[in-house]
């Protein structure tokens, strides 16, 4: 099952792009993963909603033919990322088109702090709702980098944590699709 993986941390070295490479790599599912670079989008604006960018137009054909998405948040300032936002924005516009709807979704936190991320998971879960996703409420993923990784791998229980979420996600995914 196709899954777009939505990462909010757009710089080179950002951890959140770590912990979509540890994903992949230690991938024990039949989902499929696939990023989109949301650095590339304009912000928002109506006035380029009925006519957007080719950028837009493939973050919007990303949305409509995945069968689930996973977003993977890190943390700024208690919330999640404005460039993570205005992806999502994109993705509901024209009015009436929200490419959201009944999508299985997955949220993953990652901050350097101890809470791994659980404001920007707890903000972002209400615009999923709003969104009308159905998201996967459990297992919670909250990771925090000092304990979760050691240079740029997860340690083998943040490997087994994950490897038990993906599992969960991808039934609940045939459930949900
Ligand atoms: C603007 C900004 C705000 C941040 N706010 C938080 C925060 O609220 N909580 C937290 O745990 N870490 C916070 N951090 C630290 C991030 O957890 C850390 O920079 C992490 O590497 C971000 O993930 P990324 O590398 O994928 O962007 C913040 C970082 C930035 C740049």
């Amino acid at each position: 099952m196709k899954t777009l993986v939505l990462i909010g941390g757009i710089s080179q070295n950002s951890l959140s792009k770590t912990v979509y490479n540890q994903i992949v790599k230690h991938n024990n599912t039949n989902l499929t993963f696939g990023t989109f670079d949301i650095s590339a989008l304009p912000y928002f604006s109506q006035d380029l909603e009925n006519n957007p960018p080719q950028t837009v137009k493939d973050l919007q054909n990303a949305v409509k033919q995945a069968d689930a998405v996973i977003f993977i948040t890190p943390e700024y300032n208690r919330s999640f990322p404005g460039v993570l936002k205005n992806a999502i924005d994109w993705a509901t516009r024209p009015y009436g088109q929200n490419l959201w709807n009944e999508k299985p979704a997955a949220i993953v936190g990652v901050s350097l702090g101890k809470i791994g991320g659980f404001g920007a998971v707890q903000h972002l879960k209400n615009v999923c709702s709003f969104l009308n996703m159905n998201v996967m409420n459990q297992p919670e993923v909250y990771l925090d980098a000092s304990s979760s990784m050691e240079n740029g791998e997860f340690v083998p229980d943040t490997v087994e944590f994950l490897q038990m979420v993906l599992k969960n996600f991808e039934n609940w995914v045939e459930k949900t699709k």
